[in-house]
């Protein structure tokens, strides 16, 4: 029977602890720093419209199927995917849906390294004051000269990429479930702060206004993909990080519940970060489509200028960091149990491969922001950028989504009604259980397939 299957890495100690674990995977450089940025460049209100609904209607029901094949499999994603479609009688190339997860993985913490790599670079300046009194025009300077320069960016890097695998090479349990308790309301109660802080100094309505008013002509088919790719990066889905962290999940846990509570606190995360950003942006006349740098050019300034600014920047970034770290450990998991449970490496050298291969990688993203810049076309848009923006494409608006969409057409076509009500701990009749195999069985797949070929044109 499936549920006795052993894994090699154990089991979380609660319920409460999966909860954090996933929301520490969940909230992340996606919710303050990606999040803003790209409803910045993408005009907003519809956006982010597009965004929530995407959110509940394809992201919570792929988030329990997710965490159900984990759970079900309790091995890495690659492996869990060859025994459950051998379990269903299904062809076993569905490991190919794993092993894109295991690359997607990659692709994403090597450039997620570099920009975890500002926000340390930003505490330091943080502690040195760099920010007190600053107005925009330095602050942007600040973050103009830390990514011209590869051999910063390098070194911040590097230390990342460090914290990370040392994390990962002790097994999650003992260092991150403690610090992601500590962190996570704390990252919390500091957004609160900063939205306060932009509700008396900032243009807050005119932020608002960008952040909810919905203005359709903005919206393009390329936006709906970013909007949706958005919905799988920030919740950890289509890869198998989370479901490698259902694979640690005790049986008894209700997997709808903590679905729901997880994708609920990383909105929250994200649309606070909106809130604390926008009103910033517009009272000191920048631009909402600044690009990457976004976040890191307007929060300082409110740092800059509110009494005891120094410690809540430090803190801030802190966080940021904190919240980048539990969620780089759950990009690389999938990779390196895959490393111990197939290819029979220890845990250290399976660290040791898969960090140096990332970091290696990462060098393109660093180069991407000074010495290799380029222009290309996507989704019938020109962008100028470098591996960065190649690598931010193929994994958020191409892989995460197709996994997604493979993942919903396992669980709910491949899967037998018994084997998913089993896992769920649902009866067959019960409204929940009918709606969320409505959902992964047909509004997931025609959703994600039409939005990816009408991006690319194709439809
Ligand atoms: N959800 C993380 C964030 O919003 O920053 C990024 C991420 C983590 C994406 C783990 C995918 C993943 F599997």
């Amino acid at each position: 029977m499936t549920t006795k299957r052993q894994s090699v890495h154990g089991q979380w100690s609660s319920r409460w602890a999966f909860v954090l674990a996933a929301t520490g995977s969940a909230v992340g450089l996606g919710n303050i720093w990606k999040f803003p940025y790209i409803t910045g460049e993408n005009g907003g209100g519809a956006f982010v419209l597009v965004y929530l609904i995407c959110v509940c209607a394809i992201g919570i029901p792929i988030m329990m199927a997710e965490i159900m094949l984990g759970r079900r499999g309790r091995q890495n994603p690659i492996m869990t995917m060859e025994i459950l479609a051998k379990e269903e009688g299904a062809s076993e190339h569905w490991r190919l849906l794993g092993l894109m997860g295991v690359l997607a993985g990659f692709f994403i913490l090597s450039y997620y390294s570099v920009i975890a790599g500002w926000a340390l670079a930003y505490i330091v300046q943080s502690v040195s004051g760099a920010f007190t009194g600053s107005d925009a025009k330095t602050v942007s300077k600040i973050f103009g000269d830390l990514i011209a320069s590869p051999e910063r960016l390098l070194f911040w890097h590097t230390l990342f990429m460090v914290m990370t695998m040392l994390v990962v090479a002790r097994g999650v349990r003992s260092g991150l479930e403690k610090a992601v308790t500590l962190l996570m309301p704390g990252l919390f109660l500091i957004l609160v702060l900063l939205v306060g802080y932009a509700m008396a100094e900032g243009s807050f309505a005119h932020g608002i206004e960008f952040l909810f008013a919905a203005d359709f002509s903005k919206l393009t088919w390329g936006s709906v993909l970013t909007a949706m790719g958005h919905a799988f990066f920030t919740l950890s889905l289509g890869m198998g990080a989370i479901m490698i962290y259902g694979s640690y999940l005790p049986q008894d846990v209700s997997i709808a519940k903590t679905s729901f509570l997880v994708a609920g606190a990383d909105t929250a995360v994200a649309l606070l970060a909106g809130m604390a950003i926008f009103p910033i942006v517009f009272v000191n006349n920048l631009e909402p489509g600044a690009g990457p740098g976004l976040v890191f050019q307007t929060l300082p300034i409110a740092f800059g200028q509110m009494p005891g600014g120094v410690i809540v920047a430090t803190l801030f970034f802190v966080m940021l960091v904190f919240a980048a770290w539990s969620s780089a450990i759950s990009l690389i998991e999938p990779a390196v149990t895959w490393l111990v449970e197939r290819k029979g490496m220890t845990r250290h050298m399976a660290c040791v491969v898969a960090g140096i291969a990332t970091w290696l990688l990462g060098i393109m993203t660093v180069l991407s922001f000074n010495k290799w810049a380029f222009t290309f076309t996507f989704a019938g848009e020109e962008k100028t950028g470098g591996a960065f923006d190649i690598l931010d494409i193929l994994t958020a608006n191409i892989m995460l989504p197709l996994g997604g969409l493979l993942i919903a057409v396992f669980a709910g076509w491949i899967m037998s009604k018994k084997s998913t009500t089993d896992e769920l701990g649902m009866e067959q009749t019960y409204s929940g259980y009918l709606i969320w195999r409505f959902l992964v069985r047909y509004i997931t797949p025609v959703a994600v397939s039409i939005i990816m070929l009408k991006a690319v044109g194709i439809l």
